[in-house]
């Protein structure tokens, strides 16, 4: 049955409907449900009451369920919820003040009052009204069932967490044992734009994030996140612990950004949740755990949940080093330092049906099923992620129209050098115009991104910055004109294959392998970045190799892609890579 939209439970219902029949004030009935629950102003006014008092004498409500995605309501379920608390009582954490930030239907608000007998103070604070009633009627029907234990002072807020004033309550409560626990909403910023949300902190820019990386995806956060922060900037200097169930890439952003936010908190841990289970979803999540008001660390033991704690990985900072398993990286770590080569990402234009083309029978065709007619002189072979399986690649799938030779270039010389290419893109203008990114604004007609004197040299070393195979390509050119990669993708251009192959070779070692395991998160929507690529010593790397190992690898690339690369330019491959004066390097792509 529902009330106010919330599931209420029979007990609950001829609870209120035997409490309340004779109760006319708000007071009284208030004062009445604070006695026998320590639920504070269950009734916000007297048409609540009244309306309450209506709907339980009534049977059967049934109302549709609203869309809630701009709330990222996935709710705990009771059952984990108590093993959560449990897991916090077997480290001996009873806390006396409980802070539930994002309440829901109240399952670790139930929890809590289940599995810590010394509760004082209790604050749950949810949006969504509904879900307020159905915390506090859940509350009532555990208090009946359990009559013995200990009941607290208990304040549901019907509120926005971002107007809440949490430091009111850390003030209130200062020399209290806190626990701050839930399940804080699972949806980005940029989700809430897409859904026209209001559901923001005011300071949406709460990272100092500048524009140019708010466009670029970089600003784009977790609430959860957002909320996180706040409850342990909030209470870090409380005695209690935390404990939010959050999804992965939050937890791996908090301890990254300790580095300079050094809140106090300590002991910090991921318990991995299988969420597929929990909430029927695939998002990899895990339980936040950290103690408060404790010096400042920097890393975090990773455990299964399920699995008797056992600790899988530790993560976080060695001394300025941010890694995903602090044990392997520490025996890579010689290699971790600044890469002599640029690593770029690869191009940009967001406008497939038009740009994307195939060659059937020797005539170009695009996404939109058009035969095109062009001249070859813009055209070049394009590469994706999918496409990097091999270890030496030398022919593409894919073709593109590269209408610029850098970011910005006016793009009015294609009608005069290349007027059939010219009439094809001006016949598809409304497909560019389309183009929702707002990089795109006030730039040339037909602009890409991701285009620079790298895109053009001969020979490229690349890898997939959506997969998860730790191992790079060497891209020769097709039909001797350099191949582009697509912006999954990141590269080291060169103009000698005899650079590209003994970079290859490195970069394909297993000492890079482990220390890039050791430096990347399987969870991450990328698993290689540029800033993480640009952390390859390739140097320092290249000092860790034999030539003569180096040789055997040259030979067997030269049998298997009838090569024909020798040694002889390694030396001045080393003194490339070496600083000169100027901080410049002649091969900087
Ligand atoms: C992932 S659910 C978890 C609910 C509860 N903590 C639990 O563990 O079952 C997130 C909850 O946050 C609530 N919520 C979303 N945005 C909120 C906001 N701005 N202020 C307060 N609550 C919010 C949603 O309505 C939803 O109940």
């Amino acid at each position: 049955m529902k009330v106010f939209e919330a599931n209420i439970t029979d007990q609950v219902s001829y609870f209120l409907n035997d409490t309340l029949k004779n109760t006319f004030s708000l007071e009284k009935a208030n004062q009445e449900i604070f006695d026998r629950f320590g639920i504070r102003f269950f009734f916000n006014n007297d048409e609540e009451l009244e309306t309450l008092k209506k709907l339980i004498s009534d049977t059967c409500i049934s109302v549709e369920e609203p869309d809630r995605a701009e709330f990222g309501d996935f709710q705990t379920n009771l059952d984990l919820a108590n093993k959560i608390t449990i897991y916090l009582a077997s480290k001996n954490i009873s806390p006396e003040l409980v802070i539930e930030p994002t309440c829901g239907k109240g399952n670790f608000i139930i929890a809590s009052l289940n599995n810590f007998p010394d509760i004082k103070y209790l604050y749950g604070i949810e949006i969504y009204k509904p879900y307020v009633w159905e915390s506090k009627f859940n509350i009532i029907d555990f208090f009946l069932s359990n009559p013995h234990v200990n009941k607290p002072e208990i304040l549901i807020v019907h509120c926005n967490v971002f107007d809440f004033d949490f430091k009111k309550i850390a003030k209130e409560h200062s020399i209290n044992n806190i626990l701050v626990i839930g399940n804080p909403p699972w949806v980005t910023n940029s989700k809430l734009g897409s859904l026209n949300s209001k559901n923001l902190p005011k300071k949406t820019n709460f990272k100092n994030h500048s524009g140019l990386d708010a466009m670029t995806g970089k600003g784009n956060f977790d609430i959860a996140e957002f909320i996180t922060m706040t409850m342990i900037q909030t209470f870090q200097n409380l005695k209690g612990n935390l404990l939010l169930l959050v999804k992965n890439s939050v937890i791996k952003n908090i301890i990254f950004d300790q580095s300079k936010n050094k809140f106090k908190i300590s002991s910090i841990e991921k318990l991995c949740i299988d969420s597929k289970k929990e909430f029927n979803v695939s998002v990899e999540a895990a339980l936040f755990y950290c103690k408060l008001n404790s010096p400042p660390t920097f890393e975090c033991r990773e455990f299964d949940f399920y699995e008797n704690q056992v600790s899988k990985i530790k993560f976080g900072w060695l001394n300025d080093k941010f890694v995903s398993n602090i044990e392997t990286y520490i025996h890579t770590k010689e290699i971790d330092g600044k890469c002599p080569f640029v690593w770029r990402q690869g191009l940009k234009h967001d406008c497939s049906s038009v740009m994307e083309l195939d060659k059937v029978n020797g005539y170009y065709v695009n996404g939109l099923n058009e035969e095109v007619k062009l001249e070859e002189g813009l055209v070049y072979g394009i590469l994706k992620s999918s496409d990097l399986k091999n270890e030496v690649i030398n022919h593409s799938r894919k073709f593109t129209i590269v209408t610029q030779k850098s970011i910005g270039q006016d793009t009015k010389y294609i009608k005069t050098e290349y007027p059939e290419t010219y009439q094809y893109l001006k016949d598809h203008t409304s497909y560019f115009e389309a183009r929702k990114s707002s990089i795109y604004i006030n730039k040339p007609l037909f602009s890409i991104f991701g285009i620079g004197d790298y895109s053009f040299k001969s020979y490229k070393v690349a890898i997939s910055g959506l997969y998860k195979t730790f191992h790079f390509t060497l891209i020769l050119p097709q039909d001797d004109k350099p191949v582009m990669l697509d912006d999954t993708c990141y590269l080291v251009g060169f103009d000698k294959i005899e650079y590209a192959i003994y970079t290859l070779i490195l970069l394909n070692s297993d000492l890079t392998m482990r220390f890039l395991q050791s430096v990347t998160f399987p969870d991450a929507k990328r698993t290689f970045t540029k800033d993480i690529l640009m952390r390859i010593d390739l140097l320092e790397l290249a000092k860790q190799i034999s030539k003569a190992e180096l040789l055997t690898k040259i030979e067997l690339l030269n049998i298997k892609y009838k090569l024909n690369v020798k040694l002889e330019l390694w030396d001045s491959f080393i003194k490339e890579m070496i600083p000169r004066n100027s901080g410049q390097m002649a091969i900087f792509a």
